[in-house]
């Protein structure tokens, strides 16, 4: 029998010195094979906006698109945790509307949800989801729904007191219930003090070698996404080269009366 991860695998993941993976999954049949893999959490990224709905920002997407994603994917998961990215204002606003909207997608089938950002409010919504059993992802560094407020695709945490506020920020997080934080665009030295000083999983996203987890947007692995590529992305595959060949040679069959065959009709 398969045993599903849980934000307590994870602890003890952490506990015991290893590494645990992430990768983003949109639709059922990649989650399916992601999860066949063996990677331990399958995030429903708001990458999904760029990736597979080819908008410009991740503000674009809404509640309704991560829903539908949410449940495309949870279906396809056996054994990872599920974590679906909470888009751009989908809980901000107030502490209810937040609980509402994060819980409808536990309803979807997510076993957890990430949240980007810090505040005293971003905190008093952590703490009212966990009380309400809802397991929180924070999301640290750099927080790509606020763009527009950091200022550009910056790193974050260079300068010895920005490192600081970041590692007061993830002890709140986690004083407030948060099970794990993602930091993003972080240095590695900044990245490398934080995990070791915090008990909660820390997932590098940009953030070094010495984070207890690492997560990419699972087209950068497959070699999908052609618009951009970011430097910390490893690309393990050509899954762009691989639908070319695949749909000429499909074209060309079609236009030359190679498909379908004698064995391809009823
Ligand atoms: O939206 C996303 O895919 C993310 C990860 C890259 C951390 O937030």
């Amino acid at each position: 029998m398969i045993k599903k991860v849980n934000i307590n695998t994870l602890k003890k993941i952490k506990a015991s010195g290893e590494k645990f993976s992430v990768l983003t999954a949109y639709d059922f049949s990649t989650a399916k094979y992601i999860d066949e893999a063996g990677i331990d959490v399958i995030l429903v990224g708001d990458s999904l906006a760029m990736v597979a709905l080819g908008y410009e920002t991740t503000h674009s997407v809404g509640l309704e698109e991560m829903r539908i994603f949410t449940k495309a994917v949870a279906k396809g998961v056996k054994r990872a945790l599920v974590v679906t990215d909470m888009p751009f204002l989908s809980f901000h606003c107030d502490v209810v509307s937040a609980v509402k909207n994060c819980g409808d997608m536990i309803r979807q089938g997510a076993n957890a949800v990430k949240i980007e950002g810090f505040s005293d409010y971003i905190l008093s919504v952590v703490k009212r989801l966990t009380d309400t059993g809802i397991p929180v992802m924070g999301h640290l560094g750099f927080t790509p729904q606020f763009l527009n407020t950091l200022g550009g695709y910056k790193i974050q945490g260079k300068t010895k007191e920005a490192a600081d506020e970041i590692f007061s920020q993830a002890k709140e997080l986690q004083k407030a219930g948060a099970f794990a934080i993602v930091l993003e665009m972080v240095p590695e030295e900044s990245a490398k003090y934080i995990t070791e000083h915090i008990e909660i999983p820390i997932i590098s996203c940009g953030a070094g070698r010495y984070c207890d987890a690492q997560v990419l947007v699972s087209d950068d692995v497959f070699g999908k996404y052609s618009e951009f590529t970011p430097k910390f992305a490893r690309k393990y595959g050509d899954m762009r080269a691989l639908i070319l060949d695949c749909a000429r040679k499909f074209d060309f069959d079609v236009k030359n009366g190679r498909f379908p065959s004698e064995s391809e009709i009823f």
